[in-house]
């Protein structure tokens, strides 16, 4: 998407180096860093300069590729997986690019490795911004239909499934930033989410930069919101989706989900199908929840009055906190999963009639 006019990924490949926006400093500096060697990108991932599922696993590409041009070995390849599969727990994308990779480098000799994985690393992020455009054509009749009916729409989204989150488009706001080409009359009601106001810093920053009509609210507005009538649909995106449709996604997308259901407003998740964990049924007894440190909760950064960017604790230095990152809602409250190959109801049959050629044999 744009910046400044600019079309801009959040990863790249320029004159032969890996490329990326770390997103730490959003939305106050821009700040692009190259990434020189295996030790920079699982840094990278696991720090969160990079995060979003769909980013997650195209950087663990880039990074087994910057690897293999400096030791296309079996033994460097067995351990390039290792270490960055190990930097965070959550996103299946990061297992899937890995595998991917993996399995295009391993029969090749050693020699072949190096070019083989830039070009592969290359596809996995074409790839993505073509599936989150097509996500995006799919999701886009939705938020017509509301137009047609009532004139703006209100989405609310949670976190950022924006096109930080993925090479480009997002996966989210990809239907979002399709009806605001469109030309529907659309505001979205952004959730700060806490502890890292991923939606404060990254989402409120992109949908300014591109001129969606956006308002930022506390993560405990939502339900309030949709009492009154004003959510239309709440639209979030999915760092695991498992063969029955139940999401893991960023902590607080669970109490979204509950309000969505109490209010009769419908609950969409927007997912390529990287994120889809065919061997998972059960999403709250089967995927790890990342547990990241509590100091992301006792503290918040942002820019001080001489305009720096600053880290301050808010609670008292005494209080120990815990940081689950992320919830997992079950797929009954989950009113349909927008894909790359259209929208299907969140069950085990909805996914596999999309994707009889992913699903496994039952
Ligand atoms: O911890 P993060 O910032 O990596 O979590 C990101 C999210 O939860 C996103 O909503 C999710 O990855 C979907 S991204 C298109």
């Amino acid at each position: 998407m744009k910046i400044d006019g600019r079309p801009t990924r959040s990863i790249w490949a320029e004159d032969g180096q890996v490329r990326i926006i770390d997103q730490r400093w959003l939305p106050h500096e821009l700040r692009i860093v190259t990434l020189a060697d295996r030790a920079a990108f699982a840094t990278a991932i696991a720090e969160m300069w990079v995060r979003g599922a769909p980013l997650i696993g195209a950087t663990a590409a880039w990074g087994m590729a910057v690897q293999m041009a400096a030791d296309p070995s079996d033994a460097s390849l067995a351990e390039t997986w290792q270490i960055l599969h190990e930097t965070r727990p959550t996103a299946i994308n990061l297992r899937w690019a890995l595998d991917r990779m993996r399995a295009h480098l391993a029969p090749l000799p050693p020699v072949a490795r190096a070019a083989a994985a830039e070009a592969e690393a290359q596809a996995i992020c074409d790839e993505d911004v073509e599936l989150n455009r097509r996500i995006g054509a799919h999701g886009l009749p939705l938020l017509r239909a509301i137009a047609a009916r009532k004139g703006r729409v209100n989405v609310l989204t949670h976190c950022n499934a924006g096109w930080p989150a993925t090479v480009d488009w997002g996966t989210a706001t990809s239907p979002l930033y399709q009806a605001h080409e469109a030309g529907i009359d659309l505001h979205v009601w952004v959730d700060e989410t806490r502890p890292r106001n991923q939606g404060a810093q990254i989402t409120a920053w992109e949908l300014g930069a591109h001129g969606v009509a956006h308002s930022l609210i506390t993560d405990n507005a939502g339900g309030h919101l949709m009492q009154r009538g004003l959510v239309d649909l709440v639209i979030v995106g999915t760092d695991r989706t498992t063969a029955r449709g139940d999401v893991c996604n960023k902590i607080g997308t669970y109490l979204k989900a509950l309000a969505a259901r109490a209010n009769g407003v419908p609950f969409y998740v927007a997912l390529p199908s990287p994120t889809i964990d065919w061997r998972v049924t059960d999403g709250l007894a089967e995927i790890p929840i990342e547990t990241r440190d509590g100091a992301e909760v006792t503290h918040v950064q942002g820019l001080d009055d001489q305009g720096r960017i600053a880290r301050v604790r808010i609670s008292p230095a005494t209080t120990a906190a815990v940081n689950p990152a992320f919830d997992v809602t079950p797929a009954e409250l989950v009113t349909g999963l927008i894909t790359e190959r259209g929208i299907c109801p969140a069950t085990a049959e909805g996914l596999r009639a999309l994707f009889p050629d992913l699903a496994p044999m039952s």
